[in-house]
Parts: C-alpha cells; sequence; structure tokens
C-alpha cells in the first residue's frame, strides 16, 4: 500500500505512475460522467498523474462521439462535476490528452487506433490501464476483445461493481477475466475502499495502543455499519430492478467495509497481506440466515418509471451477521442501507459492553435511556471519529451525563487536496497497488455466504420515504439500537 496521501499536494510519499494510455469503457456513461472524468482531471491537477499520459474514451459506435465531442463532454462533466473547474493550462492540457475510440466487439478499428496514436503520441512504451465503466452484461464482451485484439498485453484492468449477482456467475466472470489477465494485472475496485477514512481505520486500529486492546469481543458487545441514503433510485430503475440494495451495497461496500473493521492486525501493510486477512474475515463469515435480514422497498418505488409494478426488488435491507473466528465470536454486526431514508450518512458503530458492576445511579437521558460506550467512526468525506461515554455531571449529586469527543478531518488538517473514493483508486491502479481491491477469492466467498439469502430473501416490507426503514429493523438489533439517527 502507498503511503496515503497526507492532505497536500506534496505530501504523498507514494511512487508516481509510469507513463500510461487509460481507456475508459463507458466514457460517456452516468459513472463516467459523474466520477471518473472529474476525478481524473482532480488527480492532473493535484500533479498525481503520470509525467505523459493519454485517455482514450470508448464506447459502441452506435453513441460514439468526436474526439471533439468527447472533449467537451469531459468539459461539461468537469464543470457540472468537479471540484476543481475545467480552466486554465492545466484543464487545457488535460483536454489536449482526451481522445476517442469506438469499440463494437466485432468492429474494434477506432479503438485499435486511438490507442496506437495515444501510445505514439506519449512516446516510448507506456502502460495501458483498461477502466471497465460498462453494466455488469458487457464486462464479458469487453474482456475478450481485450484478449482477441492483444490490448491487453502490458496492461491492468480495473473492474466496476456489482461483480457477479452470485457465486456462479461470479466465479463465471472471474474464468473469463482470468483467462486474458492474470489476478495481479486485475483490480475489482469499491469506492467506498478508496474513502479517506477506510484508511483512518487502519490508522486508528493498527497505529494506537489505545483501540486495539478493546477491539474484540472481551469488549464490544456489538458493531453496527450503516450507510443510509437519502437518495432514491434516481432514474436507475433498470439497474436497480435487476440488482437490489443487497447486491449493489452490502456485498459490494458494506461487507468491505466489515472486512477492515474485523480483520486480524496484517503483518505489514503490503498489499498482499492485508488482503490475505481482509479475506480470512470473509472465510468466517457465518453463510447468511435470512430470518436475521430484514428487506424494505419504500413506497412510491413501484411507480417509478421503468420499475415492475409488482417488483419485489429492496430498497433498503438490514442484517444482522456473525464473523465465526476467535476475536468475534457471538459478536453480532448490523448492517444497514436503504434508499429514500432520512440521511446520507456513513457510519462505524463499535458498541461496547457494560462494566461488570453498575454502582452509579440511572442516567436520565431521553426517552431512550443511556447508551453504553461508543466509539463512532463516520465515514463521510471527510469524516470524523467520536468516543462516546460517561461523565459526572456538575453539581452536588453524582449523576452521570453522556458526552463526546471529537476527532474532525476537516477541522484539524487540510483536505484540500484530500482524493475521492476513485481518485484515490485510480492511482493505487496505476502504480499497480491492489491493497485496497478486492480479490477474486473474496468475491467469491461473499457470494458463497449470501446463497442462502439468495436462494430464499424474505418479502419486502413497504416503509415511508424519509424514515428509517421497516419498524422491523428494532427488532433485528434489539436489545441493542442503531446508533443514527443521531440526533434525536
Ligand atoms: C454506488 C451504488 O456504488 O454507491 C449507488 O451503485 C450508491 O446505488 C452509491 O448510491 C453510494 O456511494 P456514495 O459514495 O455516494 O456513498
Amino acid at each position: 500500500m502507498t503511503v496515503p496521501n497526507s492532505g497536500s499536494e506534496a505530501g504523498r510519499h507514494g511512487p508516481l505512475p509510469d507513463d500510461h494510455v487509460i481507456v475508459l469503457f463507458g466514457a460517456t456513461g452516468d459513472l463516467a460522467r459523474r466520477k471518473l472524468l472529474p476525478g481524473l482531471f482532480h488527480l492532473a491537477k493535484a500533479g498525481l498523474l503520470p509525467a505523459r499520459y493519454r485517455i482514450v474514451g470508448s464506447a459502441p459506435a452506435a453513441v460514439a462521439p468526436s474526439d471533439e465531442g468527447f472533449r467537451a463532454h469531459a468539459r461539461d462533466a468537469v464543470a457540472e462535476f468537479g471540484r476543481s473547474k475545467p480552466e486554465g493550462p492545466a484543464w487545457q492540457k488535460f483536454e489536449d490528452a482526451l481522445s476517442f475510440g469506438a469499440a463494437d466487439p466485432d468492429a474494434t478499428e477506432p479503438l485499435l487506433t486511438a490507442v496506437e496514436r495515444a501510445e505514439r503520441s506519449v512516446g516510448g512504451s507506456p502502460r495501458r490501464l483498461f477502466h471497465l465503466a460498462v453494466p455488469p452484461a458487457a464486462f464479458t464482451s469487453v474482456v475478450d476483445m481485450l484478449g482477441a485484439t492483444g490490448l491487453a498485453d502490458n496492461a491492468r484492468l480495473i473492474v466496476e461493481k456489482p461483480f457477479g449477482t452470485d457465486l456462479r456467475s461470479a466465479q463465471a466472470l472471474n474464468s473469463t477475466i482470468h483467462a486474458v489477465f492474470d489476478e495481479s494485472r486485475v483490480f475489482r475496485i469499491d469506492h467506498f475502499l478508496g474513502k479517506e477514512s477506510v484508511d483512518n481505520i487502519l490508522a486508528l486500529r493498527f497505529a494506537n495502543g489505545l483501540f486495539e486492546p478493546v477491539w474484540n469481543r472481551d469488549h464490544i458487545s456489538h458493531v453496527q455499519i450503516d450507510v443510509p441514503e437519502k437518495i432514491a433510485i434516481e432514474g436507475r430503475a433498470k439497474f436497480f430492478e435487476g440488482t437490489g440494495t443487497f447486491r449493489d451495497m452490502i456485498v459490494t461496500h458494506l461487507f468491505q467495509l466489515l472486512g477492515f473493521v474485523a480483520m486480524e492486525p496484517p503483518a505489514t501493510l503490503a498489499a498482499q497481506l492485508l488482503r490475505d486477512e481482509k479475506e480470512k474475515v470473509f472465510q468466517s463469515l457465518r453463510p447468511l440466515d435470512p430470518a436475521h435480514v430484514v428487506r424494505g422497498q419504500y413506497d412510491g418505488y413501484r411507480d417509478e418509471p421503468g420499475v415492475d409494478p409488482r417488483s419485489d426488488t429492496e430498497t433498503f435491507v438490514a442484517l444482522r451477521v456473525y464473523v465465526d473466528n476467535w476475536r468475534w465470536s457471538g459478536v453480532p454486526f448490523y448492517l444497514r442501507s436503504g434508499k429514500a431514508l432520512e440521511q446520507g450518512r456513513h457510519v462505524v458503530t463499535l458498541g461496547f459492553r457494560e462494566p461488570v458492576l453498575r454502582m452509579f445511579p440511572a442516567v436520565s437521558s431521553g426517552a431512550h435511556g443511556p447508551r453504553n460506550n461508543e466509539l463512532v467512526i463516520d465515514f463521510d468525506d471527510p469524516g470524523r471519529i467520536a468516543a462516546r461515554f460517561l461523565v459526572k455531571e456538575p453539581g452536588p449529586d453524582m449523576r452521570l451525563g453522556e458526552a463526546e469527543m471529537l476527532f474532525s478531518y476537516a477541522e484539524s488538517f487540510n483536505t484540500r487536496y484530500a482524493l475521492e473514493g476513485y481518485e484515490r483508486l485510480i492511482l493505487d491502479a496505476m502504480v499497480g497497488d491492489q491493497a485496497l481491491f478486492t480479490r477474486s477469492d473474496g468475491i467469491e466467498r461473499l457470494w458463497e455466504a449470501s446463497t442462502p439469502l439468495l436462494d430464499n430473501p424474505p418479502p419486502v416490507q413497504p416503509y415511508a420515504p424519509g424514515s428509517w426503514g421497516p419498524e422491523r429493523v428494532h427488532r433485528l438489533i434489539a436489545p441493542h439500537r442503531w446508533f443514527l439517527p443521531d440526533k434525536r
């Protein structure tokens, strides 16, 4: 793993990538517009792209723009979604590096010509990086085409999620990819793992003597990984109907976070060792019990354009899962994510056990009574970490009140040059660092553990948009309770 971005332009100590030709499949799609093109420009502005690079957009010929059209598309995308505006010499240089090459499985000439031109203008033997920002159904044909045309030589591959929809499809996709790219060149991207706070979970746990000694079943009663979203499906009916929240958010993002929260200390932060420890967590994940799962669907989902009026797709899911190993045996992990909820948040909460002896009068703190100690990691970029505990209230009586110690990234460091998830991960892929990418055995194991739920999903429960999901989520977590909403 490269030394994480320290928050200043000069602060990144990792190696700069070799010269590159980056090919974006799906370059005219939503992900490229919202995240990838703005992210690449941010990397360019931060001085983190290679000394010499070119970016070739690609899409089927039917929707392919000219080079000029692609540059205008990129300019609009960066203007709308970028943190750095598309202007000045930095933009000009970036724009000059953009070109387009259409590709269909049986008509690859325009792409081959565009890549060849891009490589010539970079000079020498630049590395190739292919980013598959295309619907999963197209992964196989693009990978086959990269193999058949020889484009895969000397290349790395970034694959978007969801990586399969169950164990069999993930295995099939892995074997398609491995026929062309060996595992050391495959980067299954999960943008949550590029968020600063995931690095920070590692730092918090393994750079301090304070937390790790209590990071286990002796002291922790339960863990919550909670990613509610305020947005609904935002016109993504086609994608969502075939995917649902479990596949879209849990297998991809929340299980990955669980891996970092639950892992044993790796011997070093080297990619292989770090991933070995994360995969061991997945090996210990108890197969999901459908009785410990609440699936929900927001009222009005079935009326969204493109949604089946009898759809059983979940827009919300909450689960209780167990990691059956020495550190976590018996500790429930609660995972929750859903669309159209009251808030958009990213929060990991560790709930601590009560002290062995109650010698203080009960705390009066609102309708729900006091909480036990909690460590709350809020990984909204740039993020916060809070320790919540009890103190004595001032006054003659021994009365306890709830208190919080708070670390806020934004107030403590200059986060101006911090990288967003995608930016960080594209950079890591360019330098060949796989630490924050999912390995083939890990993703297959997650699908395997999910099989009982996929085979037997409980029916969806309705919930009101703007709520916190179906009522049953409270029963799922009892006797504990959800940390969110934190403002009552
Ligand atoms: C994507 C999912 O991977 O992550 C979306 O497909 C979801 O449905 C998004 O909204 C959430 O990402 P973030 O970084 O905005 O929390």
